[in-house]
C-alpha cells in the first residue's frame, strides 16, 4: 500500500467535516458536543454510535466499530485506503501526493482503467461522426447534455475498428482484451466484441470506465442489448448502471429508483427523475440491495407488470429483506403492460412518474400478497400455510420496529404467532452490590493526563522536554511520553488519528476506550487539569530519585554518595526548586 506522508492525512483529517461525512449517510442527532445515531455497522434499536466531531473520530459503544472519516468510507462505502483519502481530499479541495495515486492501483489495473476509458472516448467520437447512430439517438430523445453525462457512444460496424485504433501492439491488445472488448473466434481471430452499436459505458463508484452495454441500432441484429463479460474490473451483480451520475448530480440522495434498462436510466434522467439506477440485465442481488441502502434510505423498484416482473420484485424481496435496517423503505411499482419507465416519463413528465411513485406498494404489502396469492386465507390450513412461508423470510429480517411490525402484519392475517415478542428484557439488576458501593477505582494521573491528550491531542504543545516524569516508574508512563511526542511531531493529528497510529498496538484498545470519555469542561480546563497533573507526576518522580537516593545511603552510607549525588539530593529536598 503506498504511504502518504502522516502530516497530509492529519490535515485532512482536520479539514474534513466529520459530522457532515457520516450525517450524509446516517441521521445523526445533535447531542452536546457529540452526535449520535443508529450504528449503520451492526443492528440496533437504540443509538450507540457517537460522532464526535472535535476529536474526529466515530465509535459504537455496541458494536466497537470505531475510527476516523477514511475508515468511515472504507467500511460503509467499501472503498480502498487511497480511495477514501481521495475523496476526502476532493471535497475540501486539496491534491493527494502525486506519487502516491499512481502506486494506489497496481500496474495492470491502472493499464485496463485506461484502456477502458480509451474506449468510451473512441466509442464517443465515433458517434459524433457517424449520422445513423445519432439519428438514432434523436428519434430516442437522448438530448446532447444526457449523451455526454452518460458518455453515450457508438462502437462501429466492421471486425476491427477499436481494436486497430486502440490495440496498435500487443501488449495493448492484450489489455483490450483483458477489459473484455474483445471476442476471439475458434480460430483464434480477435475481433470486436461491440459492433454498430449504441455504447453506454458503465462506471464504478468512482466514476471510472469499467464495462460497457451496447445496444443495437436495428431489430433483429443479434441480441437487442450486449454487456461486457465478467472481468478483474466489472462483476456485474455488483454494479448499477446511473449511480455515478445520480451521486454527481445530488449532495445527499433522496431516494433511488431500481429500473431495468439503461435507456430507462437516461430517459428518466433527461425528464428530470435523477435517481434512476439500472441493474445490468440481472437480478437484484444481495450486494445491490447493500449499494442501494447504503446511498439512500428509500429505495424504490420499479418493473413491468407482468409476471416477469413479478418474479423479479421477488428477488428484490429476497436481498433486501435482511437488510431492513429501521429508516429504510422499500418500495414497488409495477407498469402497465408493455410500458417502461422511458415510455412512461416520455408519456407523463417526471410529475406523472412522481404520482406512480407516490402509489407505489410497500414492501410490506406486496410480501403479504404474494405469500398468500395462492392461499384461501378463509381456511385455517391456509392461514396456517401462510404463516410457515413468512417465517423464514421474517426470520432474516433485523431487529428492529420493522420486523415486529411485519410479525405484527402476520399475526392480524393468520391469527398465528400472537403479538411480536417483547424484546424489552427486564430490568437488569444492577452489578453493582446493593449496599455500600465498591469504592469507585482511582484513575492514575498517568490515565489522566493521557486521556486529556486523547481529548484534545494539541495539550501536548503546552509543555516543553524535558520531561521529568518520563523516567517515572509507573505504568502507563512511555505510552504518555511517546503520545506526546507524537502529537509535537504531528501538530495537526486529531483524536481519530493517534488511535490510528495505535491501532496495530497492544495499547490501541485501551485508548480507544479512554478517548470516547467526553469529559467535562472546556479546553482551557482540560489544560490546567492536564498540566496540574503532569506536574504531580514530576513531583512523584522527585520522590522516587530521593527514594532511590536513600536506600543508597542505607547501603553505602551518607559517606559513600557521590558529590553529584550529594548535591543532588539537596536540590529534591529543598522546599521549591
Ligand atoms: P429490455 O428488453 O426491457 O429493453 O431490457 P429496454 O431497456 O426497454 O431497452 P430499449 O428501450 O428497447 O432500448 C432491459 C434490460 O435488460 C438487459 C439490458 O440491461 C436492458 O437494458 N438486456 C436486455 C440484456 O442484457 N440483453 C438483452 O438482449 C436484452
Ligand atoms: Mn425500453
Amino acid at each position: 500500500m503506498a504511504r502518504l506522508p502522516d502530516a497530509f492525512i492529519d490535515d485532512l483529517l482536520a479539514r474534513t467535516d466529520l459530522v457532515e461525512i457520516i450525517g450524509s449517510r446516517i441521521p445523526l442527532k445533535r447531542q452536546g458536543r457529540e452526535y449520535s445515531a443508529r450504528c449503520p455497522f451492526h443492528d440496533e434499536r437504540s443509538p450507540s454510535f457517537t460522532v464526535s466531531p472535535t476529536k474526529q473520530f466515530y465509535h459504537c459503544f455496541g458494536c466497537g466499530a470505531h475510527g476516523t472519516a477514511i475508515s468511515f468510507l472504507m467500511n460503509y462505502d467499501r472503498l480502498e485506503f487511497l480511495d477514501a483519502v481521495e475523496e476526502l481530499a476532493k471535497r475540501v479541495g486539496i491534491d493527494v501526493p502525486k506519487d502516491a495515486q499512481v502506486r494506489n492501483e497496481d500496474g495492470e489495473s491502472r493499464d485496463l482503467y485506461a484502456a477502458l476509458d480509451a474506449s468510451a472516448k473512441f466509442f464517443q467520437t465515433q458517434l459524433a461522426g457517424n449520422a445513423k447512430a445519432a439519428a438514432y439517438l434523436d428519434k430516442r430523445g437522448v438530448d446532447a447534455d444526457n449523451r455526454a453525462r452518460f458518455l453515450i457512444g457508438y462502437a462501429p460496424e466492421g471486425f476491427n475498428g477499436l481494436k486497430d485504433a486502440l490495440g496498435g501492439d500487443e501488449r495493448r491488445l492484450r489489455l483490450l482484451e483483458k477489459t473484455g472488448m474483445l471476442s476471439k473466434n475458434d480460430s483464434g481471430r480477435v475481433y470486436d466484441k461491440f459492433r454498430d452499436r449504441v455504447m453506454f459505458p458503465i462506471h464504478d463508484r468512482r466514476g471510472r470506465v469499467i464495462a460497457f452495454g451496447g445496444r443495437v441500432l436495428e431489430k433483429d441484429d443479434g441480441p437487442k442489448y450486449l454487456n461486457s463479460p465478467e472481468t478483474a474490473l466489472f462483476h456485474k451483480g455488483r454494479e448499477l448502471y446511473g449511480l455515478w451520475q445520480v451521486r454527481q448530480a445530488h449532495a445527499k440522495i433522496p431516494r433511488l429508483i431500481v429500473v431495468e434498462g439503461y435507456m430507462d436510466v437516461v430517459a428518466l434522467f433527461q425528464y428530470g427523475v435523477t435517481q434512476a439506477v439500472a441493474t445490468l440485465g440481472t437480478a437484484t442481488t444481495p450486494d445491490h440491495a447493500e449499494l442501494l441502502f447504503r446511498n439512500a434510505a428509500d429505495v424504490y423498484f420499479c418493473f413491468d407488470g407482468d409476471r416477469a416482473g413479478r418474479g423479479a420484485a421477488w428477488k428484490a424481496v429476497e436481498s433486501i429483506l435482511p437488510r431492513m435496517k429501521d429508516g429504510r423503505q422499500a418500495f414497488f411499482l409495477f407498469l402497465p403492460d408493455g410500458e417502461d419507465p422511458d415510455s412512461i416519463v416520455r408519456q407523463e413528465g417526471a410529475a406523472g412518474f412522481d404520482i406512480r411513485l407516490a402509489a407505489a406498494t410497500s414492501l410490506s404489502e406486496f410480501f403479504f400478497s404474494e405469500l398468500s396469492k395462492d392461499v384461501n386465507l378463509l381456511s385455517l390450513e391456509g392461514r396456517a400455510r401462510l404463516a410457515e412461508r413468512a417465517k423464514p423470510y421474517l426470520a432474516n429480517v433485523p431487529d428492529g420496529a420493522f420486523r415486529d411490525l411485519m410479525q405484527q402484519r402476520l399475526a392480524e392475517i393468520t391469527g398465528v404467532g400472537g403479538r411480536a415478542q417483547p424484546t424489552a428484557t427486564p430490568h437488569t439488576p444492577s452489578m453493582r452490590p446493593a449496599r455500600g458501593a465498591a469504592p469507585a477505582p482511582k484513575t492514575s494521573l498517568v490515565r489522566a493526563a493521557i486521556s486529556f491528550l486523547l481529548q484534545q491531542p494539541q495539550l501536548a504543545q503546552a509543555i516543553e522536554p524535558p520531561y521529568l516524569f518520563g523516567v517515572l516508574r509507573q505504568p502507563g508512563i512511555p505510552l504518555l511520553v511517546e503520545l506526546i511526542a507524537l502529537v509535537r511531531e504531528r501538530p495537526d493529528i486529531g483524536t481519530g488519528a493517534v488511535l490510528a497510529h495505535f491501532a496495530e498496538r497492544e495499547e490501541g484498545a485501551a485508548l480507544q476506550k479512554l478517548a470516547m470519555q467526553s469529559l467535562p469542561g472546556d479546553e482551557a480546563m482540560w489544560r490546567e487539569e492536564f498540566l496540574d497533573a503532569l506536574g504531580q507526576l514530576d513531583r512523584q518522580t522527585r520522590q522516587q530519585r530521593v527514594d532511590e537516593l536513600n536506600a543508597r545511603i542505607g547501603e553505602v552510607g551518607m559517606t559513600g554518595l557521590s558529590a553529584d549525588e550529594k548535591a543532588e539530593l539537596r536540590e529534591l529536598q529543598s522546599p521549591r526548586r
